[in-house]
């Protein structure tokens, strides 16, 4: 399948600077199959703050024009790079080419503080509330799986925080290049 990225809001299709863009973001974020819209709203802001691109993988129950999650990316949809996949084939035609691709989930050993994160990294982040599916967690492509530490007897994070919380420490790792 296709990637939709020319079913975007108007306000995102002038982020939309094709695959050879991919290389000159710091980090991208991938969400597979958010549910949940504020949370995708947040990432957009995120990603605007930060200059990572937020690839939103399919199939999505909602759409980019969704009142919940403009409220919750307020005006940062102009200035977010935001790129809609399909389906996760389609996605990893994409992502396969920008780097490494660390998988984010509470079941993994790794510690995501350890590791030296590269611009092109993608963090790729699993839907509320299922998380990643087993099936992707050991595809070859993932390069590893990764976990953000909690208090024992805690199940996860929320998406959009856990994701704030990666990109900022790879930014950080990269001397928070960029930031004015
Ligand atoms: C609400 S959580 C999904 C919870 C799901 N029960 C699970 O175990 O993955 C949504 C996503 O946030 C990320 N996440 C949340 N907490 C995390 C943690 N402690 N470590 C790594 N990723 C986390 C994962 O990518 C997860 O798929």
């Amino acid at each position: 399948m296709e990637d939709r990225v020319t079913e975007l809001p108007t306000a995102l299709e002038n982020t939309q600077d094709g695959n050879a863009g991919i290389i000159s973001r710091m980090f991208h974020v991938a969400f597979v199959e958010p549910k949940i819209p504020p949370n995708t709203g947040n990432a957009i802001r995120m990603v605007a703050a930060t200059g990572c691109e937020l690839h939103l993988i399919g199939p999505l129950d909602f759409d980019l024009s969704d009142a919940r999650l403009r409220r919750a990316g307020l005006d940062y949809h102009d200035l977010a790079s935001v790129r809609v996949h399909a389906d996760l084939e389609a996605a990893w035609t994409v992502l396969a080419s920008a780097g490494r691709v660390f998988a984010f989930t509470a079941k993994a050993k790794l510690s995501f503080a350890d590791i030296s994160y590269r611009p092109g990294d993608v963090l790729m982040f699993g839907p509320e509330p299922t998380g990643l599916s087993e099936e992707l967690l050991t595809d070859p492509r993932i390069t590893e799986r990764v976990r953000i530490p909690m208090l024992s007897g805690r199940r996860s994070l929320n998406l959009s925080n856990a994701a704030a919380i990666a990109v900022y420490e790879a930014w950080r790792q990269n001397g928070f290049a960029g930031a004015g």
